[in-house]
């Protein structure tokens, strides 16, 4: 069974389309990042995941059981940090903990309060007040209380976005150190972030979904040795050869632009490729590798002009 299956899903706010026919499902025990730029849709969809917000249409399952909106608070299903947690700063960790355990009707209290205090590495500051947290700590307690109710899932809104390199790397170890007994569905426009922990990504922009896929396979496809070849006119031909040659993976011509997608890049080095488009006798004003990052990965599906 899915952890999260979310079919058809749509939010509408006035006449703005914020979420368009969103489906996909995020397996058992896998870490997945939900990325997108700003004003993607990212909270919007988790607002209903969570059930604080009412699809337009379409719906939402978690862990097998249907998210009704304004039903939620009490279940073992998910935890939820949103994107900007608000806490009591008088009160210390250790209350404020305590207070959404009662909120939750936990039983064994002070147990459950000790083991995510533990998890999140908040045991030596349970008793100072938060307003004297720092944001990785506050950030680290938002988790906790996502944890209170040992949640199958825990739905993170931009856990690490607004911390520092070290805040940030902590969060991060914690959510991996999590991953073997919980789904982590987490939302981020970052995506070195993504690339630290994520198994499997969906990637959200201007609220439709362009891709849905494991990281390893998404890198595979974007971050692989790129060639780059220019003609002084349009190659007719070419790509249809090229796609033929059994160290090629892929073959994408804009214009007099071929751009060879290799299997491994040291067909470069035997001159294989040069070899194979000689044959066709076009100039050829530009010939070099493309050096694809993973952040190209991020800008050439969700690119600006788009
Ligand atoms: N209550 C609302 N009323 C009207 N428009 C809204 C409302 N909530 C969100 N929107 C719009 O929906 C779009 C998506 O917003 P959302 O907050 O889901 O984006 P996001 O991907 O979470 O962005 P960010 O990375 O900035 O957090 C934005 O254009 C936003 O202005
Ligand atoms: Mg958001």
């Amino acid at each position: 069974m899915s952890a999260i299956k979310i079919e058809n899903l749509s939010k509408v706010f006035g006449d703005f389309k914020a979420l368009d026919d969103l489906s996909f499902e995020v397996s058992e025990n896998c870490v997945f990042g939900f990325l997108g730029p700003n004003g993607a849709g990212k909270t919007t969809t988790i607002r209903m995941l969570v059930g604080l917000s009412r699809p337009t249409s379409g719906r939402i399952f978690i862990d097998g059981e249907e998210v009704v909106f304004g039903k939620t608070m009490v279940n073992n299903k998910f935890g939820y940090l949103p994107e900007q947690p608000a806490f009591y700063g008088w009160m210390t960790g250790e209350e404020y903990l305590s207070f959404i355990a009662d909120l939750f009707l936990i039983k064994d209290k002070e147990t459950e309060i000790k083991r995510v205090l533990t998890l999140v590495k908040l045991t030596d500051a349970k008793s100072r007040r938060i307003a004297g947290y720092s944001n990785g700590m506050k950030q680290r307690l938002g988790i906790a209380q996502a944890l209170i109710n040992k949640p199958k899932v825990l739905i993170l809104d931009e856990p690490v976005s607004a911390l520092d390199p070290i805040g940030r790397k902590e969060v991060l170890e914690i959510l991996l150190d999590l991953k073997k007994d919980h789904t982590i569905f987490l939302s981020t426009h970052i995506l070195s972030d993504v690339d630290r922990i994520c198994d499997d990504v969906a990637i959200l922009d201007h609220g439709k979904l362009i891709t849905v896929a494991k990281l390893s396979e998404l890198k595979n496809e974007y971050a692989a040795p790129v060639l780059e070849i220019e003609f002084d006119e349009d190659p007719k031909g070419v790509a249809e050869e090229l796609r033929k040659e059994k160290w090629v993976q892929k073959v994408e011509q804009q214009g007099e632009i071929i751009r060879v997608w290799l299997k491994d890049e040291a067909v470069i080095d035997k001159n294989l490729p040069l070899k194979a488009v000689s044959k066709f006798n076009y100039g050829i004003v530009h010939y070099g590798m493309l050096q694809l990052q993973t952040e190209d990965l991020f800008m050439n599906l969700v690119g600006e002009d788009k």
